[in-house]
């Protein structure tokens, strides 16, 4: 079980391409690490609300969402839905974040519009025991580095980066890795690349076994060891607005993501166990 004193955790799953698996593996990662007993939060940041209609919330049930959130008009609080998923929680999207770069492209923290409110999140959970904590909070990112990814990247401590496995993957990745440069100078000096999960593997592809091989050899051991094969299952779960391991437990899906939210949890440790002995070092 998580445990009380675990800090808030913000990973941020972005692919600037569309359709890699971004939102599939936000829903179905959030569903396995609350099913280990993380307490899980699922920020949709996409204007198409795919986050939210694949975990069951009906747009008629989205009063408020996170434009309301991100335009300074509501607190992250005030939006969150519970899903079927035990432990697991949703700040849904509505189409009304298409307009939200317009509206605060004049502000100077417009990029810490979203960081802003996660910190609020955060205090609220640390002083009021009654309050929901969450271990983990996965953002769901739209297929473009707009000022929506870029306010995902600057609240997290890092990036979970679903590649699709075909011809063109490590193309987009390089774009990717560099925008995230980018963002370590400028916006979020402490954000890391958590690491790299490959998605829709076909075995009867023999293309994606070479894909596979070519991205480890580049990326080395920030490619998660799970490898998430494509499986009618998952693509069919979204439209019964449930999360494949509710709709199918025992699917490969299912178990390929379970996976994943154990190594996940496994790299978490390892970095926080780095990242204590940096401390005791600089002491
Ligand atoms: N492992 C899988 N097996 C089969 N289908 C999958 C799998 N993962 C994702 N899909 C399907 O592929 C499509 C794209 O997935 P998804 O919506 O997760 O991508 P995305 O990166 O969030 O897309 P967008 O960029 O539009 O937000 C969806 O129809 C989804 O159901
Ligand atoms: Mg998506």
């Amino acid at each position: 079980m998580a445990q009380s004193s675990t800090p808030m955790r913000v990973l941020v799953i972005a692919n600037q391409k569309g359709g890699v698996g971004k939102t599939t593996t936000a829903i179905n990662l959030g569903t396995a690490l609350a099913a280990i007993g993380e307490r899980v939060l699922i920020v949709d940041l996409d204007p198409q609300g795919n986050a939210s209609t694949g975990l069951g919330i009906d747009r008629r049930n989205r009063r408020l969402s996170t434009y309301d959130v991100l335009i300074g008009e509501e607190t992250l609080q005030a939006i969150l839905q519970t899903t079927a998923v035990p432990r697991l929680t949703l700040a849904p999207s509505t189409l009304d974040l298409l307009g939200v770069e317009l509206e605060i492209a004049g502000r100077k923290d417009r990029a810490y519009c979203l960081k802003g409110a996660l910190q609020a999140l955060e205090q609220v959970q640390q002083s009021n025991p009654e309050a929901e904590r969450f271990s983990y909070v996965l953002i769901d990112c739209p297929p473009s580095l707009n000022l929506l990814t870029m306010n995902a990247m600057a609240a997290s401590h890092a990036v979970l980066v679903p590649l699709q496995c075909e011809f063109f993957a490590l193309e987009g990745l390089s774009q990717l890795l560099s925008t995230v440069d980018q963002v370590k100078k400028t916006l979020n000096a402490s954000l890391t690349i958590h690491g790299i999960v490959l998605t829709m593997f076909d075995t009867r592809n023999s293309l994606a076994a070479q894909v596979v091989a070519d991205v480890r050899s580049f990326m080395g051991d920030k490619v998660y060891d799970t490898v998430i094969p494509r499986n009618v299952r998952v693509s069919e779960a979204p439209s019964h607005g449930k999360p494949v391991l509710l709709y199918d437990l025992k699917c490969s899906g299912s178990q390929a993501y379970l996976k994943l939210a154990s190594e996940v949890i496994q790299r978490e440790r390892r970095y926080r166990a780095a990242d204590a002995d940096l401390e005791r070092n600089e002491l």
